[in-house]
């Protein structure tokens, strides 16, 4: 990406750090990363960790594709290129988020392996999860929560993750929650059991 911005002079190092704010709120701060197709339940297993978060007293941020794209993304399309800058603007928010000690938790469909490390470059590898929610197409087509699958089929919808644009699955993620036969609570009590020993102090 071409830099626009010269003569500034950012003051990183004068701010209180990360692990003051951790210390205050008694947690470690952490940027989980979920991925995976349209519908597989990313979004309502976020929703659902956080409220589990919140019950046992930890500070979340949930980022999630719908409110980013109707907000500060919303000049962004489905193009590859959008996609990746979409992706860019989103962990550099996730970071600031990071930065302030809170556990981050973003759902994005985050389709490419390019486009992931993205994000993991940009938030820092040691503290990217990258949690795979694991649906098949077919299940998630069959869902149709947003009867988007079925525009996309029908040709109205163009570049639809997983109909005809890409979704590469990851080859080594953190966690990987395969939600076909389990209920939401069991897939959101998979990853609260994997986070909770990391976010601990
Ligand atoms: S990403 O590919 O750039 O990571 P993001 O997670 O922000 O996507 O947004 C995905 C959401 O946008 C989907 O859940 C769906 O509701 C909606 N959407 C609209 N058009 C598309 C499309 N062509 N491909 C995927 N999702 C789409």
């Amino acid at each position: 990406m071409e830099k626009k911005s010269t003569n500034i002079h950012p003051i990183f190092d004068q701010l209180l750090q990360r692990s003051d704010k951790e210390t205050q709120l008694n947690q470690k701060s952490v940027v989980l990363w979920m991925t995976g197709l349209s519908g597989s339940g990313k979004s309502t297993i976020a929703k659902g960790l956080e409220k589990q978060l919140h019950q046992a007293g930890f500070m979340t941020q949930v980022l999630d594709g719908d409110n980013i794209r109707s907000g500060i993304n919303s000049n962004l399309g489905f193009s590859n290129e959008d996609r990746q800058e979409n992706i860019r603007r989103i962990a550099e928010v996730a970071k600031l988020f990071l930065d302030c000690g809170i556990i981050t938790i973003c759902s994005f469909v985050s389709p490419t392996r390019a486009i992931r490390q993205v994000a993991a470059d940009i938030v820092g590898s040691d503290d990217f999860l990258e949690i795979f929610i694991n649906t098949s197409l077919e299940e998630c087509e069959r869902r149709d929560v947003k009867g988007l699958y079925k525009k996309a089929r029908a040709g109205e919808i163009k570049q639809f993750t997983g109909i005809d644009a890409p979704y590469e699955a990851p080859i080594k993620p953190a966690l990987d929650v395969v939600t076909e036969g389990q209920t939401i609570e069991a897939s959101v009590q998979l990853v609260y059991d994997f986070l909770l020993p990391i976010i601990k102090k």
